[in-house]
């Protein structure tokens, strides 16, 4: 498809989801987004809520132009600053910037390897349960963020540290029956990862810890319509950003052996299928734009003791659908 401001979307290789736009000066794509700011969040919701963006480079030079190319995704880029304490994230050009990064004085910790580590071919595994850390966007707040801009500023080498995502929208449609109407009208509690509320801290049996107003836990629905494209998509977490304590499902039998746990295995086990996913083996000056109300993610593993990485990150705010209209924000109340 060709823009009226001459770039143009190539579907994405290797997925039935998503698009790609091969830039080539960065700087001047941002000027042109921002001349025509209703084009490229138009283009998202046409490739399915996920948009890979190559050559953008010029953003590790001018980290600015993150947050610019941000702006037309939704009425507020949010700063960290207001919603996060964590301040050893927050990018030094810009409390609107997080990184995620395992380099000092970020230390993120790199994914675990899924068991086992790769698929009897060889490849990457991706779907659900051996794959885990499938999560949408701070999930633990109402709302959610709109759209994350993710861009690899120093991204691990190819084999490692790619981001795998999968499609909401082809998920839902393809349910079948009974799974699709188990999923429609329920509930699930999200919660922030590692505060004693995930799958392995119920197993293991760690304490809970003391939640504030930022963490949840916070009810969203299973399936959500997307207000843009009118298109209904899966919505949902596992392992670290479920609370396992008193869901997964609001109305189903807690915890890790109940009903509501064999119902989430079956949606996550459905929702990463191959036919959903893609795998993206980042590139240095790559940028992903993803629609959290409609795809999922998760990030792999890389050799954090060896290896340095490095990637920057905005979320938007601002049409989070009628589901949470004239809802006050979570973290304010
Ligand atoms: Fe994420």
């Amino acid at each position: 498809m060709n823009k009226a401001n001459g770039y143009e979307i190539q579907p994405l290789p290797s997925a039935r989801f998503g698009g790609v736009i091969a830039v080539v000066d960065g700087a001047a794509f941002v000027d042109a987004v921002e001349a025509a700011p209703d084009e490229l969040p138009q283009a998202l919701g046409d490739a399915d809520g996920f948009l890979l963006l190559k050559g953008m480079g010029a953003i590790s030079d001018d980290p600015e132009l993150l947050i610019r190319i941000s702006r037309p995704f939704g009425a507020e880029v949010e700063d960290y600053a207001v919603t996060s304490n964590r301040g050893n994230l927050f990018h030094p050009h810009s409390s609107h910037i997080i990184r995620i990064s395992n380099l000092p004085p970020m230390n993120f910790p790199a994914p675990d390897q899924p068991d086992p580590p790769r698929l009897p071919d060889g490849g990457l595994p991706v779907q659900f349960p051996q794959r885990r850390g499938w999560h949408t966007d701070q999930s633990f707040r109402r709302p959610p963020p709109d759209i994350s801009l993710f861009y690899a500023h120093q991204p691990a080498p190819r084999d490692q540290g790619q981001t795998l995502y999968a499609d909401g929208v082809g998920a839902y449609e393809a349910l079948p029956g009974d799974l699709r109407d188990q999923a429609e009208n329920l509930m699930a509690l999200h919660v922030a990862p590692f505060k004693g509320y995930g799958e392995d801290a119920v197993i293991n049996g760690d304490p809970p810890m003391e939640l504030n107003e930022r963490d949840g836990p916070q009810a969203q629905p299973v399936v959500r319509l997307h207000p843009v494209t009118g298109r209904k998509a899966l919505y949902l977490c596992e392992r670290e950003q479920i609370d396992w304590r008193n869901g997964p499902f609001v109305g189903m039998e807690p915890g890790i052996h109940g009903d509501g746990a064999k119902l989430l295995y079956e949606l996550m086990t459905h929702f990463t299928q191959p036919a959903f996913t893609y795998a993206h083996h980042w590139d240095r000056g790559d940028l992903v734009i993803y629609d959290n109300r409609c795809t999922i993610h998760s990030g792999t593993w890389f050799d954090a003791e060896h290896v340095a990485r490095d990637m920057w990150r905005t979320t938007v705010w601002g049409n989070p659908g009628p589901a949470y209209e004239g809802e006050q924000r979570s973290w304010e109340a």
